[in-house]
């Protein structure tokens, strides 16, 4: 009987692991890495088969080195409804010894990171962080026979590897390979890691191109002809490189100066072109050992700055093609945004061949950059936004940042079946480089209507509002179905096309979504609410979410 009754139970127990196992087998074959797929217009972040939003922010440099530097800013960065960090990992700290990998910090960090159901974007600091080489290990420092440095024009050199240099390539891409490989190793199930940064904000300085004499050699040779033809295919994109181009005669071959002129431009154009041949060395041999999805991120010139006062070659507006052309295998190019004009500067970035991540923008505290989320994610279709140092406001009462995010989070479902299809859109007023708030109204047409959206609120005193830190999204969701969300914007709506010509609110709620998103209604907007019917207000001062159906009268 005893022995019966232990028989049932090892059968029902082995039945149970081998049951167990293959549900492990089957999940491990089901998701397939974290990838980026076509919808419309733009591409969408898929992590464990399901499109994603990176509500997230990246952490100083130094932070992510020490666990328990990092221990009390997990608990708040989940608190200001982060679902993602972007932290480095430098190679340094994990091959201190040629050969000899370490992966404790890595482990640490993925084990904290899924502690606090947070995904992660990690940030490969090789070869390159700010243009200079201090995150490369002491064995590659200490070796400058065999990792040559830049060399200046009069032949002094620098603390920056030459990008002309195989053995610096290799050795970076190797290193590189055995980061993708350990995180396919630790991760591949569950998709913790959902995209990797190759380098940080690449860019020379302070002249625009090498002086070494592999360098001088290769700049006195022809412009290589797949960029020569990409410029060719891309004359539409209309970048600074292209009416460079045309200005120099258009010509379809020649030596950089014969294409892109005497000055600094054609030794800005080798530089990025260079880079560009460097990164490919590492996403190549990365993607082998594990297909993730890779970017490289600007640090963005200045306007009337020369290359070389600004870090020149990066993956810079006017070089986009360059870097396209040069590394293929980049999924997008990512810009860091810290200058005032978001606006401009975030829409470059924004194109059918690439979509908008924006690793860096702005430093955290500052006051405009939840309103610039609502911007990136409504009207440029943005699958990520992170300001820097995220983990220094954790303690910052009351939070926009974390406010724009609690809400940003509940309409993430919305945002992500409307982009690239033209359903949605987003506002806030432009900024221009020297910081002047241009807030006129804008108008957008979404669905049936045309909105027009002003960021002056009608019932605050003037001199109180901060209209830079206004803004909000439209999104449709229905025939005459709208989410509005934001703060400090005032809507009004009138119907395009055939048909009656006014349009009037049918209903306006407040409300949230709950964890299962599902709709909780609040107050029925109406009355003072709506200026009897005359718009829909998001007041200053909190973001908020209303559920508006318009309906057409004449
Ligand atoms: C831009 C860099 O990419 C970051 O790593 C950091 O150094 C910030 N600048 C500091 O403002």
């Amino acid at each position: 009987m005893v022995s019966v009754e232990r028989a049932r139970r090892v059968f029902f127990l082995s039945r149970l692991v081998a049951l167990s196992v293959a549900a492990l087998l089957v999940s491990a074959v089901q998701a397939a890495p974290p990838h980026l797929e076509r919808q419309g217009t733009t591409l969408r972040l898929i992590v464990n088969d399901q499109p994603m939003l990176l509500l997230g922010g990246e952490l100083g440099n130094s932070s992510a080195s020490s666990a328990a530097y990092m221990a009390p800013h997990w608990p708040k960065l989940k608190q200001m409804n982060l679902n993602a960090v972007f932290a480095p990992v430098s190679w340094e700290l994990i091959e201190p010894v040629e050969g000899k990998f370490v992966w404790s910090s890595l482990d640490q960090l993925l084990k904290d990171a899924r502690a606090h159901d947070m995904k992660l974007v990690l940030l490969w600091f090789g070869a390159w962080k700010n243009s200079m080489s201090t995150y490369v290990p002491a064995w590659v420092k200490r070796d400058q026979a065999r990792f040559p440095r830049v060399q200046l024009p009069n032949g002094q050199s620098t603390e920056i590897l030459s990008a002309f240099s195989t053995a610096t390539r290799d050795a970076d891409a190797r290193a590189f390979a055995a980061l993708l490989s350990r995180i396919k190793a630790v991760d591949a199930g569950q998709s913790t890691i959902v995209m990797v940064q190759v380098e940080n904000e690449i860019g020379m300085l302070p002249v625009a191109r090498e002086y070494g004499a592999e360098a001088n050699r290769l700049f006195a040779e022809q412009v290589p002809a797949e960029l020569m033809r990409r410029l060719d295919a891309t004359r539409a994109n209309a970048t600074g490189l292209h009416k460079l181009w045309a200005e120099q005669g258009g010509k379809s071959a020649g030596t950089w100066t014969e294409v892109f002129g005497e000055g600094d431009a054609a030794a800005e154009t080798f530089t990025a072109w260079h880079y560009a041949r460097f990164v490919e060395g590492l996403v190549t041999a990365g993607k082998a050992a594990y297909p993730l999805p890779m970017y490289v991120n600007a640090a963005l010139n200045r306007m009337g700055k020369a290359p070389g006062e600004y870090p020149s070659g990066g993956p810079l507006p006017h070089l986009l093609d360059v870097w396209k052309a040069g590394a293929p295998s980049l999924d997008l190019l990512a810009p860091d945004i810290y200058f005032p004009n978001f606006v401009e500067l975030a829409s470059l970035f924004r194109r059918t061949d690439n979509p908008l991540f924006i690793p860096e923008a702005n430093n955290s505290d500052q006051p405009e950059v939840p309103a610039n989320a609502f911007y990136a994610f409504g009207k440029l279709d943005a699958f990520g936004f992170g300001p820097f140092s995220i983990e220094s406001i954790g303690d910052l009462k009351p939070n926009p940042l974390a406010d724009a995010y609690a809400v940003l989070r509940q309409l993430s479902p919305a945002i992500l079946s409307a982009q690239g299809l033209g359903r949605m859109s987003g506002f806030k007023p432009r900024v221009l480089e020297d910081e002047t708030v241009i807030a006129t109204p804008v108008t957008e047409d979404i669905g049936g209507y045309r909105f027009t959206v002003s960021f002056t609120d009608p019932w605050v005193p003037k001199a109180s509002q901060r209209l830079a830190t206004h803004g909000g999204l439209i999104v449709q969701t229905g025939p005459e179905d709208y989410l509005i969300a934001g703060q400090g914007i005032t809507v009004t709506a009138k119907p395009l096309g055939a048909g009656p010509p006014l349009a009037g609110i049918d209903s306006a709620w407040e409300g949230t979504f709950d964890a299962q998103g599902r709709w909780v209604a609040g107050r029925a907007l109406n009355g003072d609410q709506t200026h009897q019917g005359r718009h829909v207000r998001l007041a200053p001062g909190q973001f908020q979410i209303q559920r508006v159906r318009f309906y057409r009268y004449r």
